[in-house]
């Protein structure tokens, strides 16, 4: 079955990158001149995927301005000739078929997924973290639904994370299938030194079975006293329903001041308009270093 829905979870708290998410969500903070959730809607659409739920709570309602039309900003820039711009703008409010929902407590990523329950319904679906931008020429999500498709069981993005890191996200004991792809039979969230397994993490998305739901719905909070996904995808891992894509493109955690720095670095330098000025820029400022 064709994986056909996406939900984004975009409601947490964004601690990490306080003050600036105080008021801004973080998934609206940009990377040069994108906000990071339109990347990652484009990523999507880029997968195949053809309705988008976001997780969404207080204060985050200027996610759903970005993905709308804004006739004041549109007639503007068509009365001053900026075509350009105008398109760009306009284009935006097409990506896709995006609904909202609020997630009324944060009470962790597992909790937002679980929200998503009506809009997924009985189909297989993609999780795509909404801090979490991944940039490439194939987009990941495409490569775990294929993975999906072909085996049939849920599917973890992973990838490999230094050893003095991994406490941070989570550790999984993986034994490979063919290029880049994984079963996993264990997954442990947040894990302690001495629970290391592997250098493997999941990171950033998943293509989950609609029985996850079920899983979701009797999970007890876990790491952080949060409802973690991983907890959930752990109970498919026990039952051999579990498989994992090292996926090809890069990830930046724009939940994290150090991803948004090496965001802006990195896409700046590529960047079609900027590239010439800012790599010069760059050249002469590092031998300042
Ligand atoms: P994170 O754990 O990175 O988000 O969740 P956080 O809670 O905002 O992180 P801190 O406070 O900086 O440590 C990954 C994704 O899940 C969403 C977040 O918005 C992020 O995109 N999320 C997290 C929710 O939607 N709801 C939650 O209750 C928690």
């Amino acid at each position: 079955m064709k994986i056909r829905k996406a939900v984004i979870p975009a409601a947490g708290l964004g601690t990490r990158v306080l003050p600036a998410s105080k008021a801004v969500p973080k998934e609206m903070l940009p990377i040069v001149d994108k906000p990071a959730i339109q990347y990652i809607v484009e990523e999507a659409v880029a997968s195949g995927i053809e309705e988008i739920l976001i997780i969404t709570n207080r204060g985050k309602a200027v996610m759903e301005d970005h993905f709308d039309r804004a006739p004041e900003l549109e007639d503007r820039l068509k009365a001053t000739g900026k075509a350009d711009l105008y398109e760009e703008v306009v284009a935006v409010s097409r990506l896709a078929n995006i609904q909202y929902l609020r997630q009324k407590e944060t009470k962790g990523l597992g909790h937002a997924v679980a929200c998503a329950r009506t809009f997924v319904g009985s189909e297989p679906f993609a999780v795509l973290y909404g801090d979490d931008v991944i940039i490439g020429d194939i987009p990941a999500t495409r490569e775990l639904c294929e993975a999906y498709e072909k085996y049939q069981k849920g599917v973890a993005g992973i990838q490999y994370v230094p050893r003095e890191q991994i406490g941070k996200y989570c550790t999984l004991k993986v034994e490979k299938l063919e290029d880049k792809i994984y079963s996993i039979s264990e997954m442990i969230e947040k894990p302690r030194d001495d629970q290391f397994i592997s250098n493997y993490a999941a990171l950033g998305r998943c293509v989950l079975p609609p029985d996850v739901f079920d899983i979701l719905d009797n999970l007890p909070p876990g790491a952080n006293g949060e409802i973690q996904l991983t907890d959930a995808m752990r109970q498919l891992a026990h039952q051999g329903r579990m498989v994992g894509v090292e996926y090809t493109s890069k990830r930046y955690d724009m939940g994290s001041k150090l991803g948004i720095l090496q965001a802006a670095v990195e896409v700046g330098v590529k960047h079609p308009e900027l590239a010439a000025a800012f790599r010069a820029y760059l050249k002469d400022f590092v031998k300042t270093l």
